[in-house]
């Protein structure tokens, strides 16, 4: 894609990279050199720039701090031996970013803008990606309503930045999970589709309560009834059983369309395996953990690609998943995936957007 849009560019005087330890990064603590900046206002997208990183200044109105108008993206560049720097499926990311906005009745985003600006700002901070196996540089879009402005309306200014930061895995140790069968992510008519803060801020209290009990992340369930299984922290979730794959399909709007959920689906349904894209009940899953048939579970994000569950606790009992070398479905398509997002096998969707 050609670079359409005017973006000013202003280098760091000194690169932070020397003072890094790549081996030893605590996730999201470390930044890059740069970021990008927009300013909507006037109903147009101006003031395009990427500068040093940087605390930026806010009025203490901010509409966004006060009435939540602020989504985001998360996506990854990836470096192969080569050095060459690949992103995976950044149009979607673009795309989701103005369902977003939409719902959260913001300004939409060019997906040209969004484009030359995430090129831009990879380029520029190449050597900040990461080559290890585990490692990429984590990309965070985001928009929020910077008006000075006091009394509920949309906002008629917006913020568009983008920083990066390099990262290793994002989760350690074995992935217990619980059914949360009392509090709720997403109601149908809310904004459980949208990548809106407010979901996530809303999802930390029982989020805290289960981590104090061990479970590194909830399993969400329906609002209405919590018979019915939704996502897993920020993960879609999928469940083999016997022959087949099921996951919580996205009629409702309550659960984010993931690019990994997306790509995972693909690629099991290019495998052979039936995919079931239904409503997915908790007593199905209890079920087959119980007579044998749960073969595997697992979340997809862009965070961890794949993260296999361990165990998953419900309201009357456990279920123990088997031993991670027994995962023979997500161990395939988990290696298949970071293949594909490092440029080591051919790309045969066109899901590898080379900086
Ligand atoms: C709530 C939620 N669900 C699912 C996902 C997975 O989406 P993706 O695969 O696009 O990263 C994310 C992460 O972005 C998320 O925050």
């Amino acid at each position: 894609m050609d670079i359409v849009s005017n973006i000013e560019i202003e280098r760091v005087k000194e690169s932070k990279l020397p003072t890094v330890d790549f081996d030893n990064i605590v996730f999201g603590k470390q930044f890059s050199d740069h970021m990008f900046v927009a300013d909507y206002k006037n109903g147009e997208w101006q003031n395009l720039a990427i500068k040093p990183y940087a605390p930026i200044q806010l009025s203490p109105a901010c509409a966004a701090l006060h009435y939540g108008q602020a989504i985001f993206e998360g996506m990854k560049a990836y470096k192969n031996e080569q050095g060459e720097i690949f992103l995976f499926r950044p149009l979607d990311n673009a795309k989701r970013i103005n369902v977003s906005a939409k719902r959260l009745c913001m300004p939409e985003i060019p997906e040209g803008l969004f484009m030359d600006a995430l090129k831009q700002l990879i380029e520029l901070d190449s050597d900040w990606v990461p080559v290890g196996e585990q490692s990429s540089l984590y990309i965070r879009p985001y928009m929020f309503a910077s008006e000075e402005l006091l009394g509920v309306r949309p906002a008629e200014e917006y913020k568009f930045l983008i920083f990066t930061a390099p990262v290793n895995s994002y989760y350690t140790g074995d992935i217990h999970v619980k059914i949360e069968s009392h509090y709720t992510r997403a109601a149908e008519g809310g904004v459980g589709f949208a990548k809106a803060a407010g979901n996530y801020a809303a999802a930390l209290y029982p989020a805290k309560l289960a981590q104090d009990k061990g479970y590194k992340q909830l399993i969400w369930t329906d609002a209405n009834t919590h018979e019915f299984i939704e996502e897993s922290g920020t993960m879609n979730i999928m469940f083999y059983i016997g022959d087949t794959v099921i996951t919580p399909n996205l009629d409702l709007k309550t659960t984010l369309a993931g690019v990994t959920r997306d790509s995972v689906l693909t690629l099991i349904r290019e495998m052979g395996i039936k995919v079931e894209e239904r409503r997915v009940s908790v007593k199905e899953v209890i079920e087959a953990g119980e007579n044998g048939t749960l073969k595997d579970a697992f979340g997809t994000g862009t965070a961890a690609t794949i993260a296999q569950v361990a165990s998953i606790t419900h309201d009357n009992g456990r279920i123990d998943l088997p031993p991670l070398g027994e995962r023979t479905l997500s161990n395939a398509i988990g290696k298949q995936l970071t293949d594909i997002k490092k440029g080591r096998v051919a790309d045969a969707h066109n899901w590898i957007y080379k900086i």
